[in-house]
């Protein structure tokens, strides 16, 4: 499966954060937003991945992240030049995805609790339709919302309802079969002139190929499009770290558990680093293996 994260739009929520750095560059506590939605990427167990963005920040990911072999990743690039709306992530990427599943993530969405590694690896392993995930919150209608039957069975989808429907809001992790890009350029503008990720959901769920897996009270899913999410998101990472030592979407500890770096690598990252918390961090991995 390969991964797409996309990270452009406008951050207009966060402006003047954002009046010259892209939001996904901004820090959560002591990593660039766009590291977390990556680990999830990496979690997942996909390695070959598009980073897209628009055309003044994409040298600036591409400054940060390399070709990630150093993480023993694949990182591509690609320009949206202006925030069509999600699903151009996959019209974008069609040549990138080719005949295979992709998962798609939004580079404002945090994601951790237990269980969600090995989630992320049964989810990884669709071939046929769609998985998305659905997310209890108290403020549904500033999300794509799903309803669900008694028997926890998709049976509508709406962006950004008014009235509440449901408090299921699908999180920002999509999970499709190597159709995507052909439906996705099927779709046409909603009315505020953007393709909608929730009507690319909805071909899937009018087909019957929708899963939805509700994510449970022990998973964390944030995300940090506005000044208070964003203050939130720190806190939480803040808080999780500093009471268990470990870090939370530390791309360099994933490779390195995940197998796609040696030992030898991992040290000879964190020696490249300045002498700094982070880089003590990668150091103690290797010698408190647990
Ligand atoms: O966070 C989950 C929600 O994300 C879903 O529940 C909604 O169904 C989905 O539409 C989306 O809602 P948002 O209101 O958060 O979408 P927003 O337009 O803010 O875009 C989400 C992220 O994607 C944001 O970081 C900017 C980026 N983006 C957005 C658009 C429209 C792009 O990179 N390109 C785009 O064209």
């Amino acid at each position: 499966m390969k991964g797409i994260l996309l990270a452009g739009g406008t951050g207009r929520r966060l402006y003047p954060l954002t009046a010259v750095l892209s939001k996904q560059l901004l820090p959560v506590f002591d990593k660039p937003m766009v590291y977390y939605p990556l680990s999830v990427l990496m979690l997942a167990g996909i390695r070959e991945i598009l980073i897209i963005s628009d055309t003044e920040s994409l040298p600036l990911f591409r400054r940060l992240l390399g070709d990630g072999a150093r993480w023993g990743l694949r990182l591509e690039y690609a320009v949206q030049a202006r925030p069509g709306g999600l699903p151009e992530a996959l019209l974008v990427g069609r040549d990138f995805i080719g005949q295979q599943p992709v998962c798609l993530i939004l580079g404002d969405n945090l994601f951790f609790g237990q269980g969600l590694p090995d989630l992320l690896r049964r989810a990884a392993a669709l071939q046929d339709g769609a998985l998305i995930f659905g997310y209890r919150v108290g403020d549904p209608s500033r999300y794509g919302v799903v309803t669900l039957d008694a028997k926890q069975r998709p049976l509508s989808l709406e962006e950004k309802p008014q009235d509440s429907v449901s408090d299921f809001a699908v999180p920002g992790l999509y999970f499709y079969d190597q159709r995507a890009a052909e439906l996705a350029a099927g779709l046409q503008p909603s009315g505020r002139g953007e393709l909608e990720i929730t009507d690319l959901n909805r071909l899937y769920l009018e087909e019957r190929r929708l899963q939805v897996e509700l994510l449970g009270r022990g998973i964390a899913w944030l995300d940090a499009g506005t000044p208070d999410s964003l203050m939130q998101a720190a806190s939480f990472v803040q808080t999780v770290q500093e009471r268990q030592g470990l870090m939370i979407s530390c791309p360099e500890e994933i490779a390195y558990r995940m197998g796609f770096i040696s030992a030898g690598e991992l040290r000879q990252l964190a020696e490249a680093m300045g002498a700094n918390d982070y880089r003590t961090y990668l150091l103690r991995l290797l010698s408190h293996p647990d």
